[in-house]
């Protein structure tokens, strides 16, 4: 890391972090992982038959915006996942979009071909490709794994850094860091959200009126059939406690006695700063699991150091809070 501000920061960070910090990584071992954000689909029903799939549709789907059609069946292909917008990025290396049967899945399969990303994995478009490398080294060192090991999408994603080459990463990371990532979440203030059930790692409307959100952070796609059909042009809601936009804001910009601002290394904007990835606009449950992850110490890679002031001292609800801000932010 070039920039001498993050190099400051970060010999602060672990100059004061290095004596108090045994105790309450300790305690904070114990903390569970909050089930609304570490999605885990439900387990089948002891007993039951597991219930037939449906056959999939055979007739052509599209979505709005292109001409471009597929089958139900090749929108679940993960060595060719669906390009609904060819023109709208730059080619694909073959990682992005093939990967390679039965070793690597395209990485455009889980984070869409345009990398928006989806809640349960992570946006990749327009990441710092050196944070990109880095943090599939990570990956495959086993240096960066999810607070909640029943939670499928993180183990699937090591499984493929672990296939991944040297080239495919490269050619990766040059790829998703070529364009930028577009705003396509919508952060509402709400007391009572729609009721939701957990499908395919992610919250779906379970269409059974309204409940108390309470202190959690439930984000579910705009249009559930365009998201089924992996159209990266169909965002997501995230729904957020009321207040917590304005108290995440006040703990972002002066830390509010309990983190450090998080500017100085995110870039002032929260657009990212040299090679320290941006978090403005970004999916909150993806930042609430990362700052979860990276104070139970079980993401912990070669610049993982540098988040441990940030998130020590952090309670879910400030995590919560944080979210809310950093999401509702124009990427
Ligand atoms: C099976 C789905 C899946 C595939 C395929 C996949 N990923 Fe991921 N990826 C994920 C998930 C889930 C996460 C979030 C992991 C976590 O929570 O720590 C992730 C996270 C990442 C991150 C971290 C992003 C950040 O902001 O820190 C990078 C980089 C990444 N993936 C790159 C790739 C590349 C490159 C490929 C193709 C070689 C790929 N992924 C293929 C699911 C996938
Ligand atoms: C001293 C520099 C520094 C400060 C201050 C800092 N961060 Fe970070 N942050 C980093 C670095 C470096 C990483 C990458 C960590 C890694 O590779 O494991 C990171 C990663 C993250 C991630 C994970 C991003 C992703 O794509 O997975 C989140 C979320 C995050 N920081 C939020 C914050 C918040 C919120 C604050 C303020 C409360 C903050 N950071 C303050 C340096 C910093």
């Amino acid at each position: 890391m070039k920039r001498p501000s993050v190099t400051c920061a970060a010999a602060l960070t672990m100059v004061m972090g290095a004596s108090a910090s045994f105790d309450s990584a300790q305690d904070k071992q114990q903390q569970a992982p909050p089930p609304w954000a570490y999605t885990v689909n439900p387990p089948p029903t002891p007993g039951a038959a597991p219930a037939p799939r449906p056959a999939d549709d055979p007739a052509p789907k599209s979505v709005p915006g292109t001409t471009v059609t597929f089958t139900i069946a090749q929108t679940r292909d993960a060595y060719n996942p669906p390009d609904w917008h060819p023109s709208g990025h730059p080619p694909m290396p073959q990682a992005v979009a093939h990967g390679r049967p039965k070793e690597m899945r395209a990485c455009g399969f889980c984070h869409l071909t345009n990398g928006q990303g989806r809640p349960e994995n992570a946006s990749l478009a327009g990441l710092p490709a050196a944070y990109i490398v880095q943090q599939m080294a990570d990956f495959k060192n086993g240096d960066r794994k999810s607070a909640e090991p029943r939670m499928g999408p993180p183990n699937a994603m090591i499984q493929d850094a672990k296939a991944a080459t040297d080239d495919d990463i490269k050619s990766a990371a040059a790829y998703f860091s070529s364009f930028a990532f577009r705003k396509w979440i919508r952060v509402v203030e709400a007391k009572d959200v729609p009721t939701t059930r957990i499908a395919g790692s992610m919250h779906v409307p379970a269409n059974d009126g309204t409940e108390p959100l309470g202190q959690r952070i439930i984000e579910m796609p705009e249009d559930l059939a365009r998201t089924e059909l992996r159209d990266g042009g169909s965002g997501f809601v995230a729904y957020v406690p009321p207040g917590s936009i304005a108290k995440g804001e006040s703990l972002v910009k002066t830390g509010a006695g309990k983190t450090i601002a998080c500017g100085t290394c995110h870039g002032s904007d929260l657009k990212g700063l040299g090679p320290i990835p941006p978090l403005a606009g970004r999916s909150p449950s993806y930042t609430v699991r990362q700052l979860f992850d990276l104070q139970q110490g079980v993401r912990k890679g070669a610049w993982s150091p540098l988040m441990k002031a940030a998130v020590e001292k952090l309670t879910i609800d400030d995590m919560i809070a944080i979210a809310a801000y950093t999401s509702s932010r124009e990427p």
